[in-house]
């Protein structure tokens, strides 16, 4: 019996699987057997710095020898440092910080704190954004009836067509508690939005009182080749959103908010169990300590820009995103193509695009990495 034959017996079958079954990674390698396949979608986002990184298992080992878990009930330095990292690492007035375990779990929390301090009931999100699976999550996330199974909506949710300027005024009004969105959409194939489009949504929600929220869960913790996509379109938030990469493997997340928002939220507003643990903490500071002291932002830069000028062969026409997020745009069926790299010993991922195979490498990618990549593109049929 494989893997897949044995998760079966005893778990929900709720996702569609990947034919391999790694039995380790190192680096940016995943193991199989015998085959070295080059990880291009990082667990979803998620391995910042691959597998195995040596300050990620110094810092796991130590932390856990020293005190594996307390909660938020007494005061630890390794969550102090954390969140003293991020805050540092965070645009601008973004310098408090609410550890959660997932991304859908940071939006709650920022979409509960919008509609708290506004007294509004409504929010307006963006056409194909994603932002989780929880109540308030799936509430703004694009086409999730699909799944969403609760009766009602926490709030009022009214969509504006991705880049479309004209829709921003008239969507965001005085009742608007938040707009939630992401800079480059994900999981839509990492669709960049227009800065003109982005900077109306910004200008409106302060004219109308509308608190802006950022979802970087994907975007954020370097991954676009700045510390948040946030620091690319120059606008300034009143939350951001993280998970995924910021503590590279271990579920982490975070609410990143301004002081004025921070001055507005007391004892009891928020809570969890497992946010702000301290393994956790620990590879969020290391995580984002390696980042900074080995540029791998300068890499995720260099190496962007070598995948979207060389990228185009094969099935490629055009690639979009921005950094390590990035979409490559196929005239093929995505999946289809993916099935062929993942023969070749490449792992993309693909996206509710079916034209766009989606890539989220590890930032210690490196240019051979990306020349593998460009050469079995180049083996495949164009059309
Ligand atoms: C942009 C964005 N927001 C939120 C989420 C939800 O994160 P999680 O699965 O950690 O709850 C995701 C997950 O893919 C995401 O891409």
């Amino acid at each position: 019996m494989n893997a897949r034959e044995h998760e079966a017996q005893h778990l929900l079958q709720v996702y569609g699987q990947l034919p391999i079954e790694p039995s380790s990674a190192m680096g940016v390698y995943l193991h199989v057997g015998d085959r070295r396949i080059i990880d291009f979608y990082g667990g979803h986002a998620v391995t910042a710095l691959g597998y195995g990184h040596p300050a990620m298992l110094q810092a796991l080992e130590k932390q856990a020898r020293t005190l594996i878990f307390q909660s938020n009930a007494v005061a630890m330095e390794v969550r102090a440092n954390a969140a003293d990292a991020l805050a540092a690492f965070a645009p601008g007035a973004l310098n408090h910080v609410f550890f959660t375990n997932s991304g859908a779990e940071s939006n709650e929390n920022a979409l509960r704190i919008a509609c708290k301090l506004t007294g509004r009931s409504h929010v307006v999100a963006i056409e194909h954004g994603f932002h989780g699976r929880t109540a308030a999550a799936g509430a703004v996330t694009w086409n999730s009836q699909r799944w969403y199974g609760f009766p009602n909506r926490p709030f009022d949710v009214d969509f504006i067509p991705r880049d479309d300027v004209g829709a921003v005024a008239a969507t965001i009004t005085e009742q608007t508690a938040a707009v939630i969105l992401e800079l480059v959409q994900g999981l839509a194939g990492a669709h960049d939005l227009d800065a003109a489009f982005v900077r109306a949504i910004a200008k409106t929600c302060k004219e109308r009182g509308a608190l802006l929220i950022i979802d970087e869960v994907q975007t954020g913790i370097g991954r676009c080749g700045q510390p948040f996509a946030t620091n690319i379109y120059r606008i300034e938030p009143d939350m951001l959103t993280v998970a995924k990469s910021v503590a590279g493997g271990l579920p982490c997340g975070a609410l990143i908010v301004t002081n004025a928002i921070a001055g507005s939220v007391g004892p009891g507003d928020l809570g969890s169990t497992f946010g702000g643990g301290p393994l956790a903490c620990a590879l969020v500071q290391t995580v984002l300590e390696v980042i900074q002291r080995d540029k791998l932002m300068d890499n995720i830069r260099h190496l962007s820009h070598l995948i979207a000028d060389a990228c185009p062969v094969g099935p490629v026409d055009s690639v979009q995103g921005k950094g390590f997020l990035l979409g490559l745009r196929v005239r093929r069926n995505a999946a289809a193509v993916r099935s062929e790299l993942l023969e070749r010993d490449i792992l993309v991922g693909t996206s509710t695009d079916p034209h766009v195979i989606r890539l989220l490498p590890p930032y210690i990618l490196e240019q051979q990495h990306v020349q593998k990549l460009i050469e079995a593109l180049a083996e495949l049929p164009d059309e």
